[in-house]
């Protein structure tokens, strides 16, 4: 199964919102130019970009199912901030729905909400493009833009400073991976 292939476009529509599927097409697009400039694999990264979100469905009742269903732990950050947990769930989802066995892309997928320390390239690039894709809009977005063309660890480092800034003014709790994340990007 490849990104382009009819089925799994068709299997993401109906389980995304129509602006979460276009926000999936646009990562995945951004990851494969990403993915192509920093040597990794171009359809394992648009493939990742497609599906990262696949398990974010607008019921939290359904995510949470999901993550009983899945028999996913949460950790106590995860607890409480259910948000974060549609990363785990849609690395399972693509493993059981879509036939995705590449642990690489599951990592990313896993991943791509909090970073972790030790990030492959790939779940650098998912998160970045996540962050980059051309729907998203906030003061310095193309300025990033062009620094992810120049220095990925620099990017993400900001994109992670931007969320982080983000998370600590909505008064929510910051996932501890995102921490090490960004110390060991910085080391
Ligand atoms: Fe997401
Ligand atoms: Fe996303």
């Amino acid at each position: 199964m490849g990104p382009q292939d009819e089925f799994t476009l068709e299997q993401l529509r109906t389980l995304l919102s129509p602006q979460r599927y276009a926000h999936s097409l646009g990562v995945s697009a951004v990851a494969g130019e990403l993915a192509k400039r920093y040597g990794a694999p171009v359809e394992k990264a648009q493939l990742a970009g497609l599906l990262h979100d696949c398990g974010k469905s607008q019921s939290k009742n359904i995510l949470l199912n999901r993550v009983l269903e899945f028999g996913i732990v949460m950790d106590e950050v995860e607890r409480c901030e259910t948000g974060l947990l549609h990363g785990p769930v849609s690395a399972k989802l693509a493993q059981e729905m879509f036939g995705v066995e590449d642990e690489d892309i599951l990592a990313a997928i896993y991943y791509h909400t909090t970073g972790r320390a030790h990030m492959s390239l790939l779940e650098k690039i998912i998160y970045l493009a996540d962050y980059l894709e051309p729907q998203r809009s906030f003061p310095g977005v193309d300025e990033l833009r062009e620094l992810a063309k120049e220095d990925l660890a620099a990017a993400l480092v900001q994109a992670m400073d931007l969320t982080l800034i983000r998370v600590i003014e909505r008064g929510l709790l910051i996932h501890p991976r995102t921490v090490a994340a960004r110390n060991w990007l910085l080391e």
